[in-house]
């Protein structure tokens, strides 16, 4: 959720578009459970967000079970082995205009190859919380973007931190209601 300020400011027509989606399915009355069906361009802007930005940008390191080959590299029995959805989900061989924050690729179709969207990790050992995990994040996204615009103090994100996916400063940002009259 600390990248959205960022990616909405960088990108005014994915905003305008979100704000029109949330602003035409609840109208003037507050969001409920049903409308998260009828919010598939935050769901969009959430999954693209979560390909630019995995919350787990490393997954939890698997251990090879026997001698195998993968990626064109050998792998002995043993081996402790990191996958990293930071970079797969930029790799140019799988997504057109992989650095580009578009959400609308998630309504295109068939987005990427199966395999290369992980920020939900892999089975046997994937995430057992998806649907709850989208339902909060495009819930949240929704009722945060009705009542207030995120305008973050620069354009440009804080320098990475030591760990790949962490910042080495926090996105100071400006919280500015959306509505006349309402108070930030
Ligand atoms: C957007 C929110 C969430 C994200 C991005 C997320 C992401 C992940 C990731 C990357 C893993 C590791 C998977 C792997 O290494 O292959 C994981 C594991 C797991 N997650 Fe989530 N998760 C989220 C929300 C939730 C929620 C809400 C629950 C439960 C209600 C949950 C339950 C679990 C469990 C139980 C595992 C361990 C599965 C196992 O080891 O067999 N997650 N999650």
């Amino acid at each position: 959720m600390s990248y959205i300020p960022h990616y909405l400011s960088r990108n005014p027509e994915v905003r305008a578009r979100l704000e029109e989606e949330v602003d035409r399915v609840a109208g003037d009355r507050p969001l409920c459970a049903e409308d998260l069906e009828r919010l598939p361009y935050a769901e969009a802007v959430f999954n693209e967000l979560l390909r630019l930005q995995p919350a787990a940008p490393l997954l939890v390191p698997r251990r090879a079970v026997r001698d195998t080959s993968l990626g064109g590299y050998f792998i002995p029995r043993g081996t402790l082995v990191e996958v990293v959805t930071h970079v797969m989900h930029r790799r140019v061989e799988h997504w057109r205009d992989g650095e580009e924050f578009r959400p609308e690729r998630w309504l295109e179709g068939q987005a990427c190859p199966r395999g290369v969207y992980m920020p939900f990790g892999l089975e046997p050992r994937g995430c057992r919380g998806i649907p709850l995990g989208m339902a909060v994040l495009v819930s949240g996204l929704a009722a945060l973007v009705r009542k207030w615009r995120l305008e973050p103090e620069s354009d440009e994100l804080p320098a990475d931190g030591l760990e790949v996916g962490i910042l080495s400063s926090p996105i100071r940002t400006r919280v500015v209601p959306r509505r006349a009259g309402q108070a930030a």
